[in-house]
């Protein structure tokens, strides 16, 4: 017998290849998963890509995205990674041997780890913006003192350009950012993973619904909000807007990568991954329209746009923080909601590879999430000074932020997806699916099997091909 079939029957006899224990609860696992959706896809991207392509109709399309494409990918994930009972790439590759296919299908976990040092490089410079606003926020550096809007429009745009010029801050952000994700993997998933987000991700919920009942008491234009993210107008949405709401579904929801196959990987056999899913992907949902709700009127109270770009959040919102009363407490509840949103996306992102080095070469959970760590750290360079003394180095035309951005939410999540939804699709036994699916939901289970076979591929295939 192989080493993958001999992986696969301890993995099906018992759960003894997560001999440490996997999440306590279901409430664990939904936490920590909804902690890696809920990041700055949905605090930073989600409302500023909804501002650029028109709103309402872009939210509407993004929905149907999420709903039809990027939840069934969720839930072969986590089906797979339960199944296997090992780190994505030997989960992946035990059951395509043991199904009689191909061991080629371990691509997937390998490009999968190739997502997790490109996506962890860059989102980690970003999360550390989000730590310097909250220092400039706590420094009084956000306040506007007596000046006009025009003025602090002015300061607050020269303020995050010279964050983006600065290496040492930029570097000082990732560092501190990569230093508590390093720290927090290397706990395990019950000391260090399961209560980090059994903190931050109630806290994150308290943080936004402050942040929402705040944004509708002192801006008054709530309801231009609530128009602007919920009527659709179709004549603002163009083809590129539908192809930007796939990409975001993949990204938002953290698939394509086998993030949560990882995660899957330590979920307790009783528990119904379908209704799991739905439940973690319709609170990643509601994060996100919520932060548009806190977002935008305080964006539209003084009568700025909804359009500005990857600036919204940096530069737009606090320009109109510095004029609301209570604006400078609510801009540090603000970016600290932001750095535990991050936060919690970090640690799932580096969890995969941690677990593959575990598993392969049999280091000490501590020693591989250092490892790991580090060299993601040092790549995270790249990315960094990309803004600054690096930004003449240019691939494909691309400086290496946006390079790095680009080759993973365009090209290697939705073909990770896509393979993800073959595989599981057609390749793996249907009957070995809906036995770890749970037998008691037939229903569930063959819609779920239609989406991934048919809606999925096509959809992402699309994406792909018109890119
Ligand atoms: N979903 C997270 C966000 O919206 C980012 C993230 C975490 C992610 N893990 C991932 C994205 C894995 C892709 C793959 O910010």
């Amino acid at each position: 017998m192989s080493v993958n079939a001999d992986v696969l029957t301890a993995s099906i006899a018992g759960d003894q290849r997560r001999p440490s224990g996997g999440w306590s609860s279901r409430t664990a696992f939904i936490l920590a998963a909804a902690g890696s959706a809920i990041g700055l896809g949905n605090v930073w991207k989600f409302p500023y890509i909804a501002g650029e392509n028109g709103g309402g109709a872009f939210v509407l399309v993004y929905l149907v995205c999420v709903a039809a494409i990027g939840l069934p990918i969720l839930v072969a994930e986590i089906l797979i990674g339960r199944r296997g009972r090992g780190s994505p790439v030997h989960c992946i590759e035990a059951l395509a041997v043991s199904d009689g296919h191909s061991q080629r299908w371990v691509m997937i976990g390998w490009s999968g780890i190739v997502c997790a040092f490109l996506i962890l490089s860059f989102y980690s410079v970003v999360a550390g913006w989000s730590l310097s606003y909250l220092w400039f926020a706590i420094d009084g550096q956000l306040a506007a003192g007596d000046t006009t809007q025009v003025d602090s429009a002015e300061r607050l745009g020269a303020l995050f350009a010279g964050l983006l010029e600065s290496p040492g801050m930029l570097i000082a952000g990732h560092t501190a950012v990569m230093a508590s994700t390093i720290a927090i993997v290397a706990g395990g998933i019950r000391r260090g993973l399961e209560k980090a987000v059994s903190i931050m991700v109630p806290a994150l919920f308290g943080l936004l619904i402050v942040l929402v009942v705040y944004a509708g008491t002192t801006t008054g234009k709530f309801g231009e909000a609530v128009v602007f993210l919920f009527h659709p107008d179709f004549s603002a949405l163009s083809w590129e807007s539908v192809l930007i709401a796939l990409g975001h579904a993949f990204f938002t929801l953290s698939v394509g990568m086998t993030a949560m196959m990882a995660y899957g990987s330590f979920l307790k056999r009783d528990v119904s991954v379908g209704h799991t899913s739905i439940a973690i992907a319709g609170l990643d949902t509601t994060v996100a329209l919520l932060a548009g709700l806190a977002i935008f009127p305080i964006v539209f109270a003084h009568g700025l746009g909804p359009d500005s770009g990857p600036g919204l959040i940096f530069v737009t919102l606090p320009v109109a923080f510095a004029e609301l009363p209570g604006g400078m407490a609510a801009a540090i509840l603000f970016f600290l909601f932001l750095a535990i949103a991050a936060l919690s996306s970090t640690i799932s992102i580096l969890e995969p590879v941690v677990e593959y080095v575990e598993q392969r070469w049999g280091w000490k959970r501590p020693v591989s999430a250092m490892a790991i760590g580090m060299a993601i750290w040092l790549l995270g360079f790249g990315p960094a000074l990309a803004f600054n003394i690096w930004s003449g180095l240019k691939v494909l035309g691309l400086n290496l932020f946006d390079l790095f951005d680009w080759l993973t939410s365009h090209l290697l999540l939705p073909l990770g997806g896509l393979l993800i939804s073959v595989y599981a699709g057609y390749a793996l036994s249907r009957d070995s699916l809906a036995e770890e699916f749970g037998l008691k939901r037939p229903r569930l289970f063959q819609a779920w099997r239609i989406l991934l076979r048919y809606v999925v591929p096509v959809g992402v295939a699309t994406v792909i091909a018109t890119n």
